[in-house]
């Protein structure tokens, strides 16, 4: 049987989905090296949290827009922590915008965040490691529209196609999954209202919570045959028609 993976990489792990990833993966006596980019103080008292429970946990600070801090963030993970056994890309931006007015330069900032930067460091987590899982978290609407946030769902569906290229560059020693969360969290900086009134749109009628992502990642691990998969957490959202909610049509 594999030896069970002991050392995770979380990508913007200090709060929220990342957060919970980061204390079911302690629970599990998983190590981690929690990125974070502004929130420092959380990313304090997770690490110091995750510590109280008797599982090593570092800090490192990377901003996927600066280039060269993205690309050093898998070398300096490990010379704090060591080899690491995992990579879950979690961070991500999530702006407005609609099919109307997407810039190509909103765009390009959505790609370099949240498909460039996940890309870079799987690349370079494959290059160090000799045997090792990955997890891209992408979203459940890549399998539709996200009509007010164009340029963040077309980044979500490169990166659900990165995602299959990793798992034929990187096999055999590298298993690379994907998760499509749904409707977990309000965006940051939006009230809970915001799920009560899209839980509609989903079958469960019932929006998710970060405790069923981080059960996918545990499953994840916890599964060494399985590689290419996409786990959709969203209630079902992923089979309904995604209504053209803002979407402003032409014709
Ligand atoms: N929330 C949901 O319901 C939902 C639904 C579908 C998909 N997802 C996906 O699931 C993942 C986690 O969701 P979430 O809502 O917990 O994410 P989030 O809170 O929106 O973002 C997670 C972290 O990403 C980091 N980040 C943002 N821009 C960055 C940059 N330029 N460089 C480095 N780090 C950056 C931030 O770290 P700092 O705070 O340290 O700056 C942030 O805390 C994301 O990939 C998201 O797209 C979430």
């Amino acid at each position: 049987m594999a030896p069970s993976p002991r050392t995770a990489l979380i990508t913007g792990g200090s709060k929220r989905i990342g957060r919970e990833i980061a204390l079911s993966l302690a629970a599990k006596q998983i190590q981690t090296v929690i990125h974070y980019r502004e929130s420092s103080s959380e990313a304090e008292a997770l690490c110091a949290e995750i510590e109280t429970m008797g599982v090593r946990s570092w800090l490192l600070r990377a901003d996927f827009a600066i280039e060269s801090e993205t690309r050093s963030l898998v070398e300096n993970a490990w010379q704090a922590a060591g080899p690491i056994d995992i990579l879950v890309n979690n961070a991500a931006q999530f702006p407005s915008d609609r099919f109307e007015d997407l810039t190509f330069e909103n765009l390009a900032r959505n790609l370099q965040i949240n498909a460039w930067a996940p890309f870079c460091l799987a690349r370079e987590f494959a290059k160090h490691a000799s045997s090792g899982l990955i997890i891209n978290l992408i979203d459940s609407r890549v399998a539709s529209f996200d009509w007010t946030h164009v340029g963040y769902i077309l980044s979500k569906n490169v990166l659900a196609a990165m995602n299959r290229m990793m798992v034929v560059q990187f096999a055999p020693a590298i298993r690379v999954n994907a998760i499509a969360p749904g409707l977990i969290l309000p965006p940051p900086g939006f009230e809970h209202g915001y799920l009560d009134e899209k839980v509609r749109t989903v079958p469960l009628e019932r929006h998710g919570n970060p405790e069923d992502i981080a059960r996918a990642v545990i499953f994840l691990i916890e599964s060494p045959f399985i590689s290419g998969e996409t786990i959709y957490v969203d209630g079902g959202r992923h089979v309904v028609e995604y209504p053209p909610e803002g979407a402003r049509r032409h014709g």
